[in-house]
């Protein structure tokens, strides 16, 4: 189990890599536009540099075409431009985008098929090809799903098939979403920063710290 770091903002990823616990970085449209406005291309290479400054972790960038042939197009020139070898490509899942997800495979684009809600959405979407499947999590709770559902189907699905792709979770609200949905089987989560931040916290834990060294403090005295 993996846990990647949600954001385009490169100093919550510096940040984050420094902690020794995010494996790769996820970005979509909506994240880049929190960022002040800037050449795409140049943004996107300052987060590759420091995805090769930490072991060459995978960075997901995601198309922003509707079409599927303008989707091909803007992939094989993500690729070209960025020249990274661990960039993959986000491609939203749909009947259409099938052949999409298909095409950039063989020809050894990494595709993250992303805005799945459902088992057949991200089953469908690795039998053509995806290295990454992307759950939306809590968009999925907001209408009443249930991901932990969908993604132990989706897992059982890939292993029984020996399928080379991995679920990824997004849209965590809650540190607890984190550790529930590798506990369903999510090979890898993805959290913006302060989710990662609240996953080390705990009021006990405050409580425990305070209490030993005003133990220790009186003994020392
Ligand atoms: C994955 O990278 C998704 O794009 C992202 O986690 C969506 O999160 P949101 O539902 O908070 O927009």
């Amino acid at each position: 189990m993996k846990l990647f770091i949600d954001t385009a903002n490169l100093e919550q990823i510096t940040d984050a890599f420094e902690k020794g616990v995010v494996a790769g970085v996820t970005t979509n449209p909506s994240l880049l536009s929190k960022e002040p406005k800037a050449n795409f291309y140049e943004h996107v290479k300052k987060i590759v540099t420091l995805c090769k400054e930490n072991g060459n972790v995978p960075l997901s960038v995601e198309v922003f075409a509707t079409d599927p042939d303008e989707m091909i197009k803007q992939a094989r020139d993500l690729m070209a431009q960025i020249q990274y070898s661990n960039l993959n490509i986000k491609i939203p899942i749909g009947y259409d985008e099938l052949r999409v997800i298909k095409t950039l495979s063989e020809e050894g684009i990494p595709v993250n098929c992303t805005c799945c809600f459902t088992s057949t959405q991200l089953q469908l979407a690795a039998i053509a090809g995806a290295r990454y499947v992307s759950l939306f999590y809590n968009r999925l709770l907001d209408v009443d799903g249930d991901p932990l559902d969908v993604l132990q189907k989706t897992r059982k699905f890939i292993d029984d098939n020996d399928i080379n792709c991995e679920i990824i979770s997004g849209s965590i609200r809650k540190a607890v979403d984190v550790s529930e949905a590798w506990g369903a089987g999510c090979h890898i989560v993805t959290a913006g920063h302060g989710i990662i931040i609240e996953m080390t916290k705990h009021s006990q834990t405050d409580k425990s710290i305070k209490g030993f060294l005003e133990d220790f403090n009186e003994w020392l005295s």
